[in-house]
Order: structure tokens, then C-alpha cells, then sequence
């Protein structure tokens, strides 16, 4: 289905999403505007099999063409414009935005129908899970056609609804921000061995903020604040630049246990109980989500299968109550 490729933006994501479809055989050219930018990527080590360009004309031959520039309407309209001026009537068109509505960029494209969201996870090239969103402009055999290209990709392939922030981080993000709020009474050591030992989660929230990036995890949850309530972003965690020290934890404290407990299993379950709700992906994809990406032992779908409507509610009010 993909044989020539193109990412544009040679950033962290536009060199990850590089990688991955070279990994897959495909012939990836990878344009930026940025000649700095470009020397960059080009003389890192893991790219060593792309081709770059600043040239964005380069392009007219490509099938498949992603966009990965900053996360500005104006300036993905712009770029997405001069895309679909450039290549065939064929060629697919998408966008890796993380909290744009794919049907509001679809306006700038001669022939929406091509256009779809391919939403990679940071990093692109490790990260399992893909998004993919049909606008309501989107041909559906297109968005189809490319979640079966991502599954046979080594990717876990996800139908999203056209909805800002997509799931991933929907699911995410909320348990990220209660763990950054958790601050005011545990430390970020208690708070990541509370995580893993009793919310059965592979990796504490703290070193999970630490892997990904501070200035990266505080954007994407800036981002999510735009679906409203639950969704807030934590101040403490957009007030932290560095890295988290994250220390070795005493004695568990069986009353903090207990909050932080509550207070994050509601983050969790909160956001699975929306997705769900208001059918953004499917319940078997939500668990895929919570399980291969994410690392919890039980999903949130799983979650909110076990657990009595009292006790779920109880849960979900702790925590809204928290992030007020
Ligand atoms: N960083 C993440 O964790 C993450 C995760 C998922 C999706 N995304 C999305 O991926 C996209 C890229 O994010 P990033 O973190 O890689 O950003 P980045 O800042 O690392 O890279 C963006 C690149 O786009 C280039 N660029 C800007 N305008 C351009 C233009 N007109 N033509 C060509 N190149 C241009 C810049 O020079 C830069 O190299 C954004 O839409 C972001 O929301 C980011």
C-alpha cells in the first residue's frame, strides 16, 4: 500500500515516524524548513538510513505523506496547503497532530477525502500504539486501508473517533496530573512505589514523566485542559522543568496509601468511563491502550467492569473533587 514516503517536519516526532516506516522497507524522505533542524537529523546516528530535503517539492512522487510540524493551526493549514498542491490525486495525506480536530485541518486539502489523522506516540518509532482518525470528510477504505498497513507494521492500530487529544492521552493524562497533584501529601518516590505495588501499573507515574519528558508531558496535558472538567492540568506538574529526583521511599504511611490509591485509581477510571461513554474507540482498543501502551495491569475498561457502580462513582467523585 506504502512504498515511497515523506514526513514533514524533521522534529522528535517527524524523525521517529521516519524511522518506523524505514523500518518497514519504505523508501522515507524527510523534509524540514529548518536547515539547522535538518543538519540535525541528519547527523544522528539512528537516521542514518533517511533521506532529507528542505525542498518540500520533493515530495510530488510520495503515496503516503505525513505531516509532523509544531502544533499550530495556522501553521499546519499552511503546510498542508502546499501538500496537497504538490502531490498526486492518489497520494494519502496525514496529519500526526496531537489536539486538533483532523476536521478542521482537512479544510486546507484539495481533496479531503484523502486526508485522515495518524496519531504516532512518542517515541514514534518504539511506541506500539497508532491512532488513526477518519475525519468526517475522510474516504473510510483510506483510514481502513492504513490501519491494516500499521498492524502488519508492528504497530497496534487504534480507530479513533475526530476528537481533540484522541484517546491515548485522554486515557493518560488525568492519572498523570493526580500524581503530580498526590505531591501535596507523598513524595514522588512514595507516590511511584504506591503506583506499582498496589494500582498495578509497571512504572510509577513519576518515572514514566521522567522517560517521556517534563516540557513534553506538561504540553500534552496543557492540551488535554481543552475537554474541561477531569481534564485539568496539574500545576505542579507545569511548574517542574527538570526531571523529578525521585527518592527511595520509607515506611508506607497506610492513610496516604489509602488517598493516593483512591485518588489515582479514580484518574484512571474516569477517563476510561468517558471514552467510553461516548464511543471515541472501542472497548477492546481502550484495553489495548491501557494494557500494551500503558503498562497497567488491569485496564480501565477493565476497571470499570469489576468494580460496583457505588464504588466507581466514589472513585470518579474523589478525584473530580481533587482536580477542582
Ligand atoms: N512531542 C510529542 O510527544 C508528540 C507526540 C505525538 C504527537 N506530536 C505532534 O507531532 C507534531 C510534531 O511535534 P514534535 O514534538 O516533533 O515537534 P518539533 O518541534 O520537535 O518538530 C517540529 C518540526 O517542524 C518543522 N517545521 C515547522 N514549520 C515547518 C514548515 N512550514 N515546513 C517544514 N517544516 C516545518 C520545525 O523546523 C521542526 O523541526 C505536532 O503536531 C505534535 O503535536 C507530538
Amino acid at each position: 500500500m506504502i512504498s515511497k514516503a515523506a514526513v514533514v517536519g524533521a522534529g522528535l516526532m517527524g524523525t521517529g515516524i521516519a524511522r518506523h516506516l524505514s523500518s518497514q522497507h519504505i523508501d522515507v524522505l524527510v523534509i524540514d524548513a529548518s536547515l539547522e533542524q535538518l543538519e540535525k537529523a541528519r547527523g544522528m546516528e539512528e537516521n542514518k538510513d533517511l533521506s532529507f530535503s528542505n525542498e518540500l517539492k520533493a515530495i510530488s512522487d510520495r503515496d503516503f505523506v505525513i505531516e509532523a510540524v509544531f502544533e499550530d493551526l495556522d501553521v499546519k493549514l499552511d503546510v498542508l496547503k502546499a501538500i496537497s498542491h504538490i502531490v498526486g490525486e492518489d497520494c494519502i495525506v496525514a496529519s500526526n497532530t496531537s489536539s486538533l480536530l483532523i476536521k478542521d485541518l482537512a479544510q486546507s486539502i484539495e481533496s479531503p477525502n484523502r486526508f485522515i489523522g495518524v496519531h504516532y506516540n512518542n517515541p514514534a518509532d518504539m511506541n506500539p500504539v497508532v491512532e488513526i482518525i477518519a475525519s468526517e470528510l475522510s474516504d473510510i477504505s483510506i483510514a481502513e486501508g492504513v490501519h491494516q498497513w500499521m498492524n502488519q507494521a508492528n504497530k497496534l492500530a487504534i480507530r479513533c473517533a475526530d476528537t481533540p487529544c484522541f484517546v491515548l492521552n485522554r486515557q493518560s493524562l488525568p492519572y498523570i496530573n493526580e500524581a503530580a497533584r498526590c505531591l501535596k501529601i507523598a513524595t514522588p518516590g512514595e507516590i511511584d512505589k504506591i503506583a506499582t505495588t498496589k494500582l498495578g501499573v509497571g512504572l510509577g507515574p513519576f518515572a514514566v514523566m521522567n522517560l517521556v519528558g517534563l516540557p513534553v508531558m506538561a504540553a500534552a496535558s496543557r492540551h488535554l485542559a481543552v475537554l474541561g472538567e477531569g481534564y485539568a492540568s496539574a500545576e505542579q506538574l507545569q511548574a517542574q522543568q527538570e526531571p523529578w529526583e525521585i527518592d527511595e521511599p520509607g515506611e508506607a504511611n497506610k492513610e496516604v496509601t489509602s488517598e493516593v490509591v483512591r485518588r489515582l485509581r479514580g484518574a484512571m477510571i474516569f477517563p476510561g468511563k468517558d471514552i467510553l461513554d461516548q464511543n471515541l474507540c472501542s472497548r477492546d482498543d481502550l484495553h489495548e491502550i491501557c494494557v500494551q501502551a500503558l503498562g497497567y495491569e488491569k485496564s480501565s475498561a477493565e476497571w470499570l467492569e469489576i468494580l460496583t457502580p457505588t464504588v466507581k462513582d466514589e472513585l470518579i467523585s474523589i478525584y473530580l473533587n481533587s482536580c477542582r
